[in-house]
């Protein structure tokens, strides 16, 4: 099918070839466009045919004798990225950055090629939203090694792939990959076949060449990498960016990584003068955490790195009904269903009561990990009593609820426990751990752990 009319669902990226009301792929409603031009091509290049195409049988290789060269990384020297890309940036892959507006994407990617640049790498900057001049104002802040990357203010994909022919970078990025247009294609810049279509097209001509491209995306409410679902397969790595926008912490955490493991998290704090890397986010988020009722440090897993993050919790009585349910940082529905087990298992109700659950610093925690913190943040906001052990000692915890009330075991307990010791937390409330921890103090579900922490009623606290 070289030419001719596609349907692409903007939404999900699902083509057809006659126009219908409601997407077969996803279901929505008016999503299908008119997109015309090659917009069936497959991920451009990825695996080039052995044999020509010339009717002959390929032989397939055994993997063993597959060449497969040692490539050297290249080091954007921001270490939390490069750890998060799995020890640098691959040359010749492909790495789609998603994030929401005004997050730091066009500042991380900005310092990271300002690095290279610095280390010697040939790297080129793509700007299809802002003006070579917005980028040099940018780059003024970010100081001395970001002024020399050299800028491309392009939204053709066309003139795109002609520079990166002609200038052959090591490292390329295209900020944003929305904002590209190609001339043989229909529908507006941002929709899915023209992003797809840009995509693909440029990462064919990186690859060819050698260029890793870094492309940034915009992200939607809901955390996907918008329109450009489609690309999450076509790229090797797929990093999401995020944060609160009037908050200064910011989370960068691999999605998909072809080349290391999608667990790790970099924390970066944006300052007057760009990103600046948290190396030990723990001190950070304990240093800030009080402990005031409603407040309770959590040991969560960020990666194989253990992070502690406190999580607040606000108790109101309301007459609305249904009663509010805020959560920031977590999952509402795990909220929803903390609140379910403490009505059923040992804890208070708050059927008549506002309830709003925050994790400070603006942090994201997604894990079952969490749900025992915000059990006893809820608890402690509700009694109005601070949390701590029942000899006063402050503490930490973690821990999986469940809906029986019972405490799960989670990932890594002796890593947790060790992060909250150091900080001077302790003991730490969790559930059985398997073998024996130091410093834990097991719980086998979430009746008894509210039974050992001040929060409880009194006479518990006394029994104890
Ligand atoms: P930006 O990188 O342009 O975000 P994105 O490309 O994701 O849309 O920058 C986002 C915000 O960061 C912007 O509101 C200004 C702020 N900022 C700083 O606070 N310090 C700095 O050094 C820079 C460059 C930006
Ligand atoms: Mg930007």
């Amino acid at each position: 099918m070289a030419s001719g009319s596609q349907f692409v669902c903007q939404e999900c990226g699902h083509s057809a070839l006659a126009w219908t009301g409601r997407c077969p792929g996803c279901g929505e409603w008016n999503t299908l466009v008119e997109a015309r031009g090659p917009s069936t091509r497959a991920g451009g290049g990825r695996a080039r045919s052995a044999s020509g195409g010339a009717g002959l049988a390929p032989k397939p290789v055994p993997l063993r004798e597959v060449q497969a060269p040692k490539t050297e990384r290249l080091l954007t020297r921001i270490a939390e990225l490069d750890r998060v890309l799995g020890g640098g940036v691959v040359p010749g892959s492909v790495v789609l950055l998603g994030g929401s507006p005004g997050i730091g994407k066009s500042t991380l990617t900005g310092m990271a090629l300002g690095n290279l640049a610095a280390g010697g790498a040939k790297v080129l900057y793509v700007s299809g939203e802002e003006s070579a001049a917005q980028v040099r104002l940018r780059a003024e802040r970010l100081g001395d090694a970001s002024l020399s990357v050299p800028v491309l203010a392009e939204t053709s994909v066309e003139a795109v792939r002609a520079a990166l022919e002609a200038e052959r970078p090591a490292v390329c990025v295209i900020d944003s990959v929305q904002t590209l247009h190609s001339e043989g294609m229909t529908g507006a810049p941002g929709s899915v076949g023209q992003v797809r279509e840009a995509a693909g097209a440029i990462t064919e001509v990186g690859k060819r060449i050698g260029t890793a491209v870094i492309l940034v995306g915009h992200v939607t409410k809901d955390g996907s990498v918008a329109g450009p679902r489609v690309l999450e397969h076509l790229v090797d790595c797929v990093l999401l960016f995020e944060g609160e926008r009037e908050r200064s912490f910011r989370t960068i955490r691999a999605l998909k990584n072809r080349f290391g493991a999608t667990s790790e998290v970099g924390v970066f704090e944006m300052r007057s003068g760009g990103l600046v890397e948290v190396a030990d986010p723990s001190a950070r988020f304990v240093g800030e955490a009080s402990d005031a009722p409603g407040s309770c440090v959590l040991c969560a897993m960020e990666g194989t790195r253990p992070l502690l993050v406190e999580v607040q919790a606000l108790v109101a009585p309301t007459e609305i009904v249904p009663p509010r349910r805020v959560a920031t940082g977590i999952d509402r529905n795990r909220l929803a269903m903390v609140l379910a087990v403490l009505a059923r298992h040992g804890g208070p109700s708050l059927a008549s009561a506002d309830v709003f659950v925050n994790v400070a610093g603006g942090v994201r925690v997604d894990e079952p990990g969490a749900d025992l913190a915000v059990a006893l943040a809820l608890v402690s906001a509700h009694r109005g009593r601070a949390l701590a052990d029942a000899e006063g000692r402050p503490l930490a915890c973690f821990g999986e609820v469940g809906l029986t009330g019972e405490l799960r075991f989670v990932s890594h307990p002796e890593r947790r426990v060790a992060e909250a010791l150091k900080f001077g937390l302790g003991p730490v409330v969790g559930p059985e751990a398997g073998e024996a921890v130091q410093g834990l103090a097991a719980h086998r579900t979430v009746r008894s752990a509210l039974r050992a922490t001040t929060a409880a009623p009194r006479t518990a606290a006394r029994a104890a």
